[in-house]
């Protein structure tokens, strides 16, 4: 088993920020902290950080793998944070590729990884990872699209308990992405996303957005979507919006 070293901050302004400086300490060094004054999120959002309500780390990977399989990293995070929660009581877990992870349609965890150098050799990546937790209620502007472990479950879980066992999975998932490739990782992952197959979403990326319906992943992670004029496209990277004419 990974020996994590968690470093605890009660307040900081971004465990991702932080844990930048670390890029030359153990593989699995951790930051996590009870507040965040700039919580980041993907695509330049900022994420809200309740203070004390949520889990806010970030985890320092030092993986000697090729950064072509990275974006499988992407995923086992995602898979981890829905099976924790599911092991927690959470009813309605689903992942929105690649790894915003949903309970009954709302956002419950977001996951923002970067890569960082430092004059390091070989690759580091800093995997933030956000878990809306205790939080009873969230700003208008969250109010119909966020919710937590707490409004789920109606019950409130020590913070601590969620992160140990997080990290415990994600040190399990990075070891099968270690000794066994992507297979598992993606059949684990078709389990647990409805947004795998078969939904209708636009996809916002880099060079534009684009529609069609969603029909699985390739080796690498990328998903596949077939356009209305039937071409497959693979998409790396971007922002999923389900469409509504399929909504079930
Ligand atoms: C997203 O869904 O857009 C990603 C959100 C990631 C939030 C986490 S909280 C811990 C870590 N530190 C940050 O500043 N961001 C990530």
């Amino acid at each position: 088993m990974h020996r994590f070293v968690i470093h605890h901050f009660e307040t900081i302004k971004s465990t991702n920020d932080e844990l930048k400086a670390w890029v030359n300490a153990d593989e699995f060094t951790v930051i996590t902290a009870a507040d965040q004054t700039a919580g980041r999120g993907r695509r330049d959002r900022s994420w809200h950080s309740a203070p004390g309500d949520g889990l806010y780390m970030s985890v320092l990977l030092r993986p000697t793998a090729q950064p072509e399989s990275v974006p499988l990293i992407s995923l086992l995070t995602g898979i981890t944070v829905a099976e924790t929660l599911m092991e927690f009581g959470a009813a309605g877990i689903d992942i929105k590729w690649p790894n915003d992870v949903l309970a009954c349609g709302k956002k419950i965890s977001g996951v923002l990884i970067e890569g960082a150098s430092a004059g390091a050799t070989g690759l580091r990546l800093i995997v933030g990872i956000g878990v809306n937790i205790n939080q009873r209620s969230f700003p208008d502007d969250l109010a119909d699209t966020a919710t937590s472990l707490a409004l789920i479950t109606e019950r409130s879980t020590p913070v601590d308990a969620i992160r140990d066992a997080l990290l415990d999975r994600f040190a399990r998932w990075y070891d099968v992405w270690r000794n066994c490739g992507g297979r598992a990782i993606i059949a684990r992952y078709c389990e647990l996303s409805s947004y795998a197959t078969g939904k209708l979403v636009r996809i916002l990326t880099d060079s534009g957005d684009l529609a069609g319906e969603t029909c699985g992943l390739d080796a690498s992670g990328a998903l596949q979507l077939r356009t209305p004029a039937g071409e497959i496209r693979t998409v790396i990277s971007g922002e999923v919006v389900r469409l509504r004419e399929n909504e079930d």
